[in-house]
């Protein structure tokens, strides 16, 4: 088991009827917030109500910041950013899925930087402040409720990179698992498969194989998360399943998942951020695609222990070809596409894929070659 610093301080307000307590939290913080929140659903499902209801009711006033999109993207963050320094805000709330938190987490760190936002995300500038920033959750999925990092799209350069620092952490997260009941099918699929991306990466690409408890965590909450989404596509309405799967998907990604394992690296989702740069495709879509072709390579680069493992362990299956199928077969029985074609992908693209893809892995600093993400995308095609 390997060093490691954990460090956590979000703090996470859990269960049915919670999103009226986020009002006090956020008037602790200021005033005037700005309200960041996506196309809509939010006005739909009623969290916009109980919200800005919370928000009036604490005296904490907000200017909108409507219409960011499913893969946030550059030019709507710069408005934010713009929109929030004119109105002098003095927090940031954002109601929706990872698209909407990441994108206000962005705004939050902008609005407190003389350069541009971007700066972030392409290496030019580290994240040493931002605005306070309040979440309600309503899309289980990529754990930025409880993290400090965030994804934005330069749409001009198709490039999806990533900020990361501890003033990006929310202060407060409102998770009712009563705001997922609204979710379609195709999302609450793709949540599960980046709830499951984020438990895999760090551990198929730790060094260290003896780190049981942090194995034991990834096993136990892999199997929570393909659990509750074979019971919510069976029946939507599941209140336990849906709060089962809001907790798993929060916990994969809140550093607890990969504490012990070292240096690790996220090899699926840099190739993923190429797609949906390019094809703005769904990031849990996107991963659903690479996960079982680079588990391909894994096996023939690192054999087979891992995928024994991890399979006997979440699925129940017998070695390591089983353990790629139970994948696939998880992915495909909740709607999500598993190969190129299946996403309207050319095979004619690969290497520009790949070619994309080696702008994050530079700056990632991962070791990971054009082939050798060629390679991958081949097996997936
Ligand atoms: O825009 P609205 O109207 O809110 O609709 C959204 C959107 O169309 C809808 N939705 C969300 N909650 C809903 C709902 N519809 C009905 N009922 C609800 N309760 O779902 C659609 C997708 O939302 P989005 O926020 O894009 O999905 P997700 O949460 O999967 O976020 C994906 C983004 O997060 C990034 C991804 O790359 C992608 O850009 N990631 C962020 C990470 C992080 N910050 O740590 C890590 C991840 O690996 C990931 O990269
Ligand atoms: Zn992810």
């Amino acid at each position: 088991m390997q060093n490691f610093n954990f460090f956590n301080p979000v703090r996470i307000i859990f269960g049915r009827n919670t999103i009226a307590r986020l009002g006090p939290e956020a008037a602790k913080a200021g005033k005037k917030a700005l309200l960041v929140y996506g196309g809509g659903s939010v006005k739909q499902n009623g969290v916009y109500n109980e919200l800005t209801a919370a928000l009036k009711k604490s005296g904490v006033e907000w200017v909108e910041h409507a219409g960011v999109k499913p893969n946030p993207v550059l030019t709507h963050t710069r408005e934010g950013v713009k929109k929030a320094r004119e109105n002098a805000c003095d927090l940031i709330v954002a109601a929706g899925g990872g698209s909407v938190i990441d994108e206000a987490k962005a705004i939050a760190a902008g609005a407190k930087y003389s350069g541009d936002v971007w700066d972030f995300f392409c290496g030019k500038a580290a994240v040493k402040d931002a605005l306070p920033l309040f979440t309600v959750l309503t899309l289980p999925a990529t754990g930025s409720e409880m993290n400090a990092g965030c994804v934005v799209t330069n749409e001009e350069l198709a490039q999806k990179y990533s900020a990361h620092g501890g003033a990006l952490f929310p202060r407060v997260s409102v998770l009712d698992p009563e705001t997922t009941l609204s979710l379609p099918p195709a999302q609450v699929a793709n949540g599960a498969v980046d709830a499951i991306a984020h438990l895999i990466e760090s551990y198929f690409t730790t060094a260290d194989r003896d780190v049981a408890v942090t194995d034991e965590v990834v096993h136990a909450l892999a199997r929570s998360v393909v659990a509750a989404t074979t019971r919510i596509l069976k029946d939507p309405k599941d209140y336990d399943a849906r709060a089962s799967m809001m907790w798993s998907a929060t916990l994969a990604l809140n550093g607890l998942a990969g504490c012990g394992y070292g240096g690790t690296s996220f090899p699926n989702h840099v190739i993923e951020h190429s797609l949906s740069a390019l094809y703005d495709i769904a990031h849990g879509a996107g991963l659903a695609i690479v996960m079982p072709a680079w588990f391909k390579v894994h096996l023939e680069k690192a054999g087979p222990e891992r995928l024994e493992k991890f399979g006997a362990a979440v699925f129940g299956v017998k070695g390591a070809a089983a353990a790629i199928e139970a994948f696939e077969k998880f992915f495909r029985s909740a709607g999500a596409p598993v190969r190129l074609s299946e996403a309207g992908i050319p095979a004619a693209d690969i290497p520009r894929i790949a070619k994309n893809a080696m702008g994050l892995i530079t700056l990632w600093g991962m070791k990971l070659t054009q082939a050798e993400v060629e390679e991958v995308l081949r097996k997936a095609e």
